[in-house]
């Protein structure tokens, strides 16, 4: 059942529809380049049918190794940066109690993240943390040899063998890694880790749904099946309709471009549900990396509401006009709180009496929306029914799908990264490696 639905009739309008239908071949031909692998990049597709591929023994191995790690940690470690760590925590945050790190008696560890940033201070604090607390680390990084993360293991691997021994920490460490090279690949099999391997043809930043993403996601005890047939849904739909009019990535791709053309740089992609803050994350790195290359692509940038309209909320309205809007809106949340009466009605909100705080949200939804469509800044919506994991699933799917659209549309590569490489080999030149 598909959930996820696309409004594009509130940007349509801010373009010319002669120009809609004098790009329709060009969107037509790049789903058909992505579908019959024959576009830039046509070894990295592997994303494309990973889904429906994923076999049962995989998933049975992945829930099984989840849950021996869960069995003795109190916190799970998820060591990774980039593709590598962002579309775990998406999923992760999104659906998890937002207070679990206080809350008593949880039948599931908590994930704690660390080699996504050189930040000092964070990794000192997590070791203190893992001085009193029982854990295990999943060590994930496609090349095996990013600077971030490798650094992270190298302490948390110490810190594991002198707190357990190194015959209980070879136990404690899972490896998620290239199937034959790379120095983690390397060091995994001196230490005899349970593997995982991240498939060739699949980039990090498409890779939520192989172990990269789903042994994190299972460990936090989340229905991975479900995320998986929420994918094969998304899919099914996107394959199945193979016109401009009746593809929902086809209309999202083409129109953000045709945006682009008429000088709308920026993408912010909202959210109105605070927990979504790191799917909004992986949408920036998949969009980011995948566009923004030969001096092209859309600048994706990302803002919670209403937190956000209280800090950027005049730049949207009223700042310069290269903006438009992607918004996720949920429609039901599971929760139900309603505003209670007061008798003396001092803060004068008893005109809101039994409204819940969702139903409130929704209609700041609705009223931001017109105020920036009449500020000339188009939205997309996409609607979400619930948060659960196969719409996440649906999402990401469409997203990653949309996105190897919009790179075809710009005639690049959506599947490389090559600029991401100078900040490290001047990183390294300056720290003399
Ligand atoms: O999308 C990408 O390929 C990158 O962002 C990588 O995911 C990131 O640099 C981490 O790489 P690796 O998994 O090789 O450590």
């Amino acid at each position: 059942m598909i959930n996820t639905v696309l409004n594009t009739i509130s940007v349509q309008k801010f373009l010319p529809q002669l120009g809609i239908q004098n790009e329709m071949p060009g969107i037509e031909k790049a789903y058909h380049k992505l579908v019959s692998k024959t576009g830039k990049g046509n070894d990295f597709l592997g994303w494309l049918t990973l889904p429906e591929e994923i076999t049962p023994d995989q998933i049975s191995d992945i829930n099984k190794t989840a849950e021996y790690l869960a069995s003795f940690s109190e916190i799970i470690v998820v060591v990774g940066i980039g593709g590598s760590y962002l579309g775990a925590r998406a999923v992760i945050e999104a659906l998890q109690h937002p207070f679990k790190s206080i809350l008593p008696n949880q039948n599931t560890p908590l994930i704690l993240f660390a080699g996504n940033s050189l930040g000092e201070d964070y990794h000192k604090a997590l070791i203190d943390t893992l001085d009193i607390k029982e854990y295990s680390v999943i060590v994930i990084s496609k090349s095996g040899t990013t600077t971030e993360p490798a650094i992270a293991f190298r302490i948390l691997k110490e810190h594991c063998e002198n707190k357990y021994g190194r015959t209980e920490a070879q136990k404690r460490i899972v490896a998620i890694t290239d199937e034959k090279r790379g120095a983690l690949k390397k060091l995994a099999t001196e230490e005899n880790y349970k593997t995982f391997v991240i498939p060739d043809d699949v980039g990090g930043r498409y890779s939520v749904l192989t172990p990269v993403g789903l042994l994190p996601i299972a460990c936090a005890g989340l229905n991975i099946r479900k995320l998986l047939n929420g994918a094969i849904n998304m899919r099914r739909m996107l394959l199945k309709n193979t016109t401009y009019d009746t593809n929902i990535a086809m209309q999202y791709a083409l129109l953000r471009f045709l945006l682009y053309k008429e000088g709308k740089k920026m993408e912010l992609v909202v959210a109105y549900e605070p927990q979504l803050f790191f799917f909004i994350e992986w949408f920036k790195q998949l969009f980011g990396e995948s566009d923004g290359k030969q001096g092209k692509g859309i600048f994706p940038a990302g803002a919670i509401f209403s937190t956000d309209l209280h800090s950027l909320g005049q730049y949207i309205q009223e700042g310069e006009r290269h903006l438009f809007e992607t918004v996720l809106s949920v429609e039901k949340v599971s929760a139900h709180l309603p505003i209670p009466f007061d008798n003396n009605d001092l803060d004068g909100l008893n005109y809101l009496y039994q409204k819940t705080i969702h139903e409130i949200n929704l209609t700041a939804e609705e009223g931001t929306r017109k105020a920036h469509i009449s500020g000339n800044v188009p939205n997309f919506r996409i609607t979400i029914p619930t948060i659960t994991e196969e719409t996440l699933g649906e999402l990401i799917y469409f997203f990653e799908f949309s996105c190897a659209l919009s790179g075809y549309l710009l005639n690049v590569n959506p599947f490389d990264q090559p600029g991401v490489e100078a900040y490290k080999s001047n990183m390294f030149k300056l720290l003399g490696k």
